[in-house]
């Protein structure tokens, strides 16, 4: 069946290029930024309650993903996630992402990713990670009958190898960091063929993970006032500020904005670093280190866009204490019952930092983000 999708077209993020959305694409060919969907969106006041009678995933939204016809879609349930009113907190919901196929909320970019891959003609798959990306992309591919490279970091935990290698992807270990698989995929696209899938290197990933925002929409009623999000590449954090501005223009919602926190530990907290010190880009962190393995992203491709939606919301970026992280995940496995990672630990730390210190009032609502399940054993 064919979507009632807004007319969509992909815009460069920093030059005023558009191109149709007819073939792959990577970056900007003019000025390598990432590529975004612009949909001609009209104001549609009625379909936010259409939307939310159609079956839960993510693809509810489909006017505002860029798929065509629904039988193209490469889904696996992703999206529609609980959000859970703190036991703990008052006014502080957690957005339980755990509760995707891949118990994380890459499951989301990915979905999106697949699909348009595939129906630009992609004839295999290719992308670098810090884990739980790759461990969604070996699950998607595989329900697209599309074969995947995954290259990650030599001490990504042993469960992470599992699962990709579980379903079918071919793995590599690399010596140093995310950055450096990016760059072995480089290689291995330009030797092999395939499609480059790294964080907003294609377009259709931040796409997926907007949806998180149209989410907190659908079960609060309104926009939080602020939102805590463990941040690595940042790719929820910029398809969230995008979608908001989307919701305005369907008459949805009207100027209002939730304050943006990125969340890093201080063991590579490069995006903290470059709010902190008002650059416009986030130059790369050196040794970085944490077990929270989603955050451990030395330099992210989209920080430009990321430390604009931070300040435009009037929120923030804090570094969070690397040697407590774990412990606080525990503490919302424990007492919230969730299956929290550690990513999640350090959204914790960095609620109670931000409300101890008044940054956050008590009586604001807090949307905190467990983005994925406790993976890494
Ligand atoms: C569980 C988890 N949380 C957070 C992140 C960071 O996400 P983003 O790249 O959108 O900043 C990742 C990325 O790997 C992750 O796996």
């Amino acid at each position: 069946m064919t979507t009632r999708r807004f007319p969509a077209q992909l815009a460069c993020s920093r030059c005023d290029a558009t191109f149709p959305i007819r073939e792959l694409m990577n970056l900007c060919p003019h000025d390598g930024a990432p590529l975004l969907v612009r949909y001609d969106i009209a104001k549609s006041p009625e379909l936010r309650d259409e939307i939310r009678s159609r079956p839960a995933t993510m693809w509810r939204y489909r006017e505002l993903l860029p798929a065509d016809d629904e039988s193209e879609i490469v889904t696996l349930g992703e999206g529609i996630t609980p959000l859970l009113q703190s036991k703990n907190f008052d006014n502080v919901w957690l957005k339980d992402e755990s509760k995707n196929p891949t118990r994380s909320f890459k499951s989301r970019g990915m979905a999106a990713a697949v699909t348009m891959a595939k129906r630009l003609g992609a004839r295999s798959l290719a992308a670098p990670t810090a884990g739980n990306a790759g461990a969604a992309l070996s699950a998607y591919g595989a329900r697209a009958g599309l074969p995947v490279f995954v290259a990650m970091p030599r001490d990504t935990p042993q469960s992470i190898v599992d699962e990709c290698r579980g379903y079918g992807a071919q793995v590599e270990l690399v010596a140093g960091v995310i950055t450096d698989a990016g760059k072995r995929v480089a290689q291995y696209i330009a030797e092999n063929g395939g499609f480059d899938l790294s964080t907003l290197k294609e377009p259709y990933r931040v796409e997926g993970k907007k949806i998180m925002g149209y989410e907190l929409l659908e079960d609060l009623g309104r926009l939080p006032d602020v939102i805590l999000y463990p941040t690595g590449g940042g790719t929820g954090l910029i398809g969230m500020w995008k979608a908001f501005n989307e919701m305005e223009r369907l008459g949805w919602i009207g100027s209002e904005r939730p304050r943006m926190f990125s969340v890093q530990s201080n063991g590579c907290a490069p995006v903290v670093r470059a709010f902190n010190e008002g650059l416009e880009t986030a130059p790369e962190w050196e040794s970085p280190q944490t077990g929270a393995w989603g955050l451990r992203v030395p330099r992210a491709i989209g920080d430009r866009l990321m430390l604009r939606a931070l300040r435009d919301s009037h929120g923030g970026a804090i570094a969070v204490d690397e040697a407590q992280i774990e412990t606080a995940a525990a503490e919302l496995r424990t007492s919230e019952g969730i299956d929290a990672g550690p990513e999640a630990g350090a959204a914790l730390l960095a609620l109670r930092t931000l409300r101890a210190e008044g940054t956050i009032r008590n009586d604001e609502a807090v949307v905190l983000f467990s983005t994925g399940g406790n993976k890494y054993h």
